[in-house]
């Protein structure tokens, strides 16, 4: 060790004696709201608890450039897209998800929007080697761990030009097919859906089959393009072998209300983390709000989140909606519509329009009855934490699989989006899940469930960031099975062996069946012979 690099080491390690404060860096290009919202949770959850956090945040779609989901977290470094960047984003801000409104997505319909994240990234990564200098100042930080979602590859070129030793990828969903491999987790497509699939837990061979056919594409097809190290000797950077090296993995998925799998000590389940029951309970609704909720015993909130707009809905589904409603004049409603045009709504007395709802706090609130949900992935989380039964409308990505998730706890109905034009299915369901206590009931024990989860996803996430952050990479909780070849890990190779033994021994078996069977048949052939040669 040279002399600087030893009082390099004693004063880092009087730093972390004197100090347990961590210095985090949090990587979230801004491409998409629901995947900042997670990694803004996560920085504020840790600045929160007086460690030092860098939010770096590459702008790519332009309305997200005044970040306002951290609340905590001071220090954001944005850092500006050039012009073939921001055409990119253009693309992503303008990617019309309102077709699936109608068109039904199946296990491929996200691949060109996974093409298109990894042509923004690649970009970004280009962008910072043509400039290095924003990446040089951030040197004399000194991180002790960066955190970025794992769709975000080229932070693994930023980890390794910082020299930064613990890595933490994160998603924004309950699991991802091709991290779980990286870091030899069990992930086998006969048990565990997709999180971008409509499938739950429980799959019929058809199922299965485009599962594992899905599994197999992004694993092999949709690998992102390669990456050379931004410093000497600038070698290509293998994205599997960084993440297998990850200390901890945290995923947007709750134990209580996911799909139970087998999973690694490395991934850490921190789904839940954005509720915070105490402080949604004291936000406070405005006079408006107040007055409405106290027209009628019962008030139903309808959201389709802030992608799919109920605006973009087909008329057929807005009328049918409007049809419903008018059979529960006893019943308010509440929904979040994104224009002024509501002729077609026939000024019903019992229905109100807002373009912005105060979402978390109407659900805290004893007077809401229910719920007609989009399941997108926050929305599941804020309900269940709340407990309010809904009725799930799934319309594309993860919302399918959100949906099953929630369902199988008995407190919420799920519909498939086309249900929405059909009258008589979406009164019966409403009707149901108004009068029916169950629902409530089962609803309340789930929020229970997750409210008093053993270790709260908060101090999941804090106690081991901070471990994660002392003790970097982690090698003994990197399972050998993860450099254990495909034959070998799924047991071909021992079922062949087997196979083949089990072959050969019946073989023999049956030959030496057959050669006694003979041997005994001649005996008492020649003994008959004898016999009628003795009676002759
Ligand atoms: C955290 O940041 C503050 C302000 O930038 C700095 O004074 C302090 O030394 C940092 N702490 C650590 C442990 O790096
Ligand atoms: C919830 O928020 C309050 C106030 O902002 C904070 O003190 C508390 O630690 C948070 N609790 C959880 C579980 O996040
Ligand atoms: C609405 O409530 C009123 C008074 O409680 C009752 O008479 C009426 O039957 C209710 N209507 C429906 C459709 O349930
Ligand atoms: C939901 O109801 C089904 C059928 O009654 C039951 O088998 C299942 O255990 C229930 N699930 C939960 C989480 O209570």
């Amino acid at each position: 060790m040279t002399c600087r690099k030893t009082i390099l080491f004693f004063l880092i390690s009087i730093l972390f004696q004197n100090s347990k404060s961590v210095n985090f860096l949090v990587y979230c290009p801004l491409f998409a709201h629901s995947h900042h919202t997670f990694l803004a949770k996560i920085a504020d959850t840790l600045s929160e608890e007086g460690h030092n956090v860098t939010f770096l945040a590459p702008i790519i779609v332009q309305k997200y450039e005044n970040f306002k989901y951290l609340k905590h977290t001071t220090d954001i470094i944005y850092i500006q897209p050039d012009e073939e960047l921001k055409k990119l984003g253009e693309i992503m801000g303008s990617a019309g998800f309102s077709k699936y409104w109608t068109e039904e997505p199946s296990v491929f319909s996200m691949i060109p929007s996974i093409k298109l994240f990894q042509k923004m990234f690649h970009k970004i990564y280009e962008n910072l080697r043509a400039d290095l200098s924003i990446l040089d100042s951030l040197k004399d930080r000194k991180f002790d761990a960066m955190i970025y979602e794992v769709l975000a590859f080229n932070a693994i070129a930023i980890q390794q030009y910082l020299g930064i030793k613990t890595l933490y990828p994160t998603f924004s969903v309950t699991h991802g097919m091709v991290l779980s491999k990286s870091i030899g987790e069990p992930a086998s497509p006969a048990t565990l859906s997709s999180a971008l699939s409509p499938y739950g837990e429980k799959m019929n061979f058809q199922e299965r089959l485009m599962n594992t056919v899905c599994a197999f594409i992004y694993q092999v097809f949709m690998k992102p393009p390669k990456m050379i190290s931004y410093s000497h000797p600038y070698y290509e950077i293998d994205l599997k072998e960084a993440e297998s090296k990850a200390s901890f993995v945290f995923l947007n998925s709750n134990p209580y209300l996911d799909f139970p799998r087998p999973m690694l000590t490395k991934t850490v389940l921190i789904g839940g983390i954005s509720v915070n029951t105490s402080q949604i309970r004291e936000e406070r609704l405005s006079d408006e709000y107040h007055n409405i909720l106290n027209i009628r015993v019962k008030t139903v909130l309808i959201s389709f989140g802030s992608i799919m707009l109920s605006t973009d809905m087909p008329d057929r589904y807005k009328s049918i909606i409007v049809k419903v409603i008018e059979e529960f004049p006893n019943v308010t409603f509440i929904w979040k519509y994104e224009s002024d045009e509501l002729d077609f709504a026939n000024n019903l007395k019992n229905l109100h329009f807002f373009k912005w709802i105060p979402q978390t706090a109407l659900l805290a609130d004893s007077r809401l009855s229910a719920f007609i949900t989009h399941a997108g992935l926050g929305s599941i989380n804020e309900l269940s934490y709340m407990g309010k039964p809904a009725i799930l409308v799934p319309i594309f990505a993860d919302q399918l699989r959100n949906a099953k998730m929630l369902v199988r706890h008995n407190g919420s109905i799920s519909l498939e989006k086309q249900d929405l034009g059909n009258f008589e299915k979406l009164r019966v369901s409403l009707a149901k899940i108004l009068k029916d206590n169950s629902f409530q009931e089962n609803a309340e024990i789930l929020a229970r469930q997750l409210n008093n989860q053993p270790i709260s996803p908060r101090e999941l996430l804090i106690k081991h960031a901070t471990f994660g952050a002392e003790f970097g990479e982690l090698p003994s909780l990197d399972p050998y099975s993860r450099q254990m070849s495909f034959f070998s890990l799924n047991m071909i190779d021992i079922f062949l062996f087997l196979g083949v033994f089990l072959a050969i021994l019946v073989y023999f078996l049956f030959t030496f069946l057959r050669l006694l069977l003979n041997l005994l048949l001649k005996k008492k052939a020649v003994e008959k012979s004898q016999e009628n040669r003795k009676t002759k």
